[in-house]
């Protein structure tokens, strides 16, 4: 399967965002990272924000949402037209009722895992889920190193997915570069989230390119 690739809007410059978006076009969605600072102690933007990037984006919406109380928000997100709407384990009260909610609007519903929670909060329900995102950080911030540690878990995901005959997608986010995106491929990622990879220098299309084809290899 062709490796999807996510650049994460994290990196970019937040006063030039449509400009930014110009530039991975390429790419296969562009993750957009909701931060409250209550769930993570760093705050990005909301629904406003979220609502003008999918408004100019040449690409679909991955929106992560690392927030408190995503029962009531991440419907509202869903309503944006995002392709996507994820939310955290750890967060959410009723994350089956959440995930038919956010079908039922037309989203892909995705569940995340912070590097500490384990698979079991979720495995029982995989089918509930389009997606679900280990993370490979702690989330709050871009340019952290790769945990590597992280691997059993989205191995495991891989095998639960393969034994069931589901057709979850699993994606990592936190510290993904051309050094590390192997690693989570070879252990059964297929959507890659790279910030600071991609938006950390010149000609993010190249830098998508090459991620892409290591991912492939
Ligand atoms: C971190 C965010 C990530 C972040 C990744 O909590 O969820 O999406 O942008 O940044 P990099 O790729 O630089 O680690
Ligand atoms: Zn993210």
């Amino acid at each position: 399967m062709t490796a999807r690739i996510h650049p994460s809007v994290l990196s970019a410059d937040f006063v030039n965002m449509e400009a930014a978006l110009g530039t991975i076009a390429t790419a296969d969605a562009v993750h957009v990272d909701v931060m409250d600072n209550h769930f993570v102690p760093n705050l990005t933007f909301g629904l406003q924000m979220v609502e003008r990037i999918q408004a100019v984006s040449p690409v679909p919406l991955d929106v992560h949402l690392m927030i408190d109380d995503p029962d009531r928000w991440a419907p509202e997100y869903a309503a944006t037209g995002a392709a996507g709407v994820t939310f955290h384990a750890e967060a959410a009260v009723d994350a089956v009722l959440l995930a038919r909610e956010l079908r039922s609007r037309g989203a892909k519903a995705g569940i995340s895992l912070k590097p500490g929670t384990p698979i079991e909060t979720i495995v029982d329900d995989l089918a509930e889920f389009d997606l679900v995102l280990v993370m490979t950080v702690e989330p709050g911030f871009g340019g952290q190193s790769f945990m590597q540690e992280t691997m059993p878990k989205l191995e495991a995901l891989a095998h639960v997915r393969e034994r069931r005959g589901l057709s979850v997608d699993l994606q990592v986010d936190g510290g993904i570069s051309a050094d590390t995106i192997g690693i989570a491929a070879a252990a059964g990622a297929d959507v890659f989230v790279a910030g600071s990879a991609v938006f950390g220098g010149d000609d993010p299309a190249a830098r998508i390119a090459r991620l892409r084809e290591i991912a492939d290899a």
